[in-house]
């Protein structure tokens, strides 16, 4: 069975810098508090009205499609991750089909939030692998600054997200020793609840809403259980890197970069102790940018091979974990 490569990176992140300290301005916290607990220094957030998580999304497509030596019609199908879509319906696909002006291929939505880049990543690769499309996009973008809650009682998310965008393109491998190697998904629907935002949705729609809306209604904004969700970051990141790298008899020694979701430096951090791996075994940005959700990886894939610390031959590993519950890795030989 032939296997599927990377051929491609692309990331764009808007220009507008939000450092801690500017964050102090609206909502009681401190640029020490941020920097301690979860690493980052400052994030990129869209000015409204200037950019959208389609047109983040497409600058991102642009750049991993030339990278790749292609072009936009050679394209032959769509995926796009984000839990920040533009519209509630339909997602940002099909706005990417029409933006690069390609003719009428398939276009995917996946909603997996911080794993949705991995899960895409991952539908690409069984695409590729049975020959039912060649050079496949996926995109992982999201617009967060424009739904967080901008007040002291949203602190403990709203200091965290940063918007951009990365992407990829998925080609047919011309050699079977290189490619995506394996990709290991899971779920647990028990903890949907605690990193989700409640409304709007189909359970609760327009009329209920503004019935329903009070000073204390919070299901507007992003809720995060985040000593919860830290708890488990750290337990299903290693699980399911152990995974990949055990179904493909590897071990952590044998990784020449590991590229996680950029969810908290210390989490990351904790994984790599956790795994005994070394500092250049590991790739982090977020004290850059924040975190990115689903286009956190491959942001962060793309200025790691910008960095030459992705280079043929190497064993890459993407893991990611978030709400959902949902957590998935994958193995890649560059
Ligand atoms: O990306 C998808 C998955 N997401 C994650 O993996 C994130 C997982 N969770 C985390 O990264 C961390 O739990 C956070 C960074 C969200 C929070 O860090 P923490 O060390 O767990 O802090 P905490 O929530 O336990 O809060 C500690 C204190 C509290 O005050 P008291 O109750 O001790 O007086 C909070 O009210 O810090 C306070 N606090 C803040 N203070 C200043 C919470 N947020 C802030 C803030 N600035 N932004």
């Amino acid at each position: 069975m032939r296997k599927a490569r990377i051929a491609g990176l692309g990331f764009y992140v808007p220009e507008n810098v939000v450092t801690n300290q500017d964050l102090t301005s609206f909502m009681d916290t401190s640029d020490e508090w941020i920097r301690e607990r979860t690493g980052i220094e400052e994030r990129r957030w869209v000015v409204p009205g200037e950019d959208t998580t389609s047109g983040m999304g497409v600058k991102a497509a642009r750049m991993a499609i030339e990278n790749a030596g292609l072009e936009a019609s050679d394209i032959d199908f769509i995926i796009f991750a984000t839990l920040s879509p533009d519209y509630y319906f339909p997602g940002p696909g099909v706005q990417v089909q029409e933006a690069l002006g390609i003719d009428t291929i398939g276009a995917l939505d996946v909603r997996n939030q911080c794993s949705g880049f991995v899960y895409a990543l991952s539908v690409a690769d069984q695409y590729i692998k049975t020959g039912m499309y060649n050079n496949i996009l996926v995109i992982g973008s999201e617009y967060h600054s424009g739904g967080l809650e901008k007040t002291t009682r949203g602190r403990g998310v709203t200091v965290i997200f940063g918007d951009g965008a990365g992407a990829a393109v998925v080609t047919a491998s011309d050699d079977a020793n290189r490619g995506i190697l394996s990709t290991h998904l899971h779920s647990e629907g028990k903890n949907a609840t605690e990193l989700a935002l409640i409304g709007p949705a189909t359970s609760r729609w327009v009329d209920q809403i503004i019935a329903d809306h009070s000073e204390e209604d919070t299901s507007f904004y992003p809720y995060m259980n985040g000593n919860y969700v830290f708890k488990h970051a750290v337990t299903r990141f290693p699980e399911v890197i152990m995974e990949a790298l055990m179904a493909n008899n590897l071990t952590p020694a044998d990784i020449d970069l590991l590229v996680p979701h950029q969810a908290n430096l210390r989490i990351a951090q904790f994984v790599q102790r956790t795994m005994k791996l070394r500092d250049d075994q590991v790739f982090n940005n977020i004290m850059k940018y924040g975190n990115t959700t689903a286009a956190s990886v491959p942001i962060a894939l793309t200025e790691a091979f910008q960095q030459g610390r992705v280079k043929p031959g190497d064993l890459i590993c993407l893991a990611a974990f978030g709400s959902g519950f949902t957590w998935a890795s994958a193995l890649i030989r560059w």
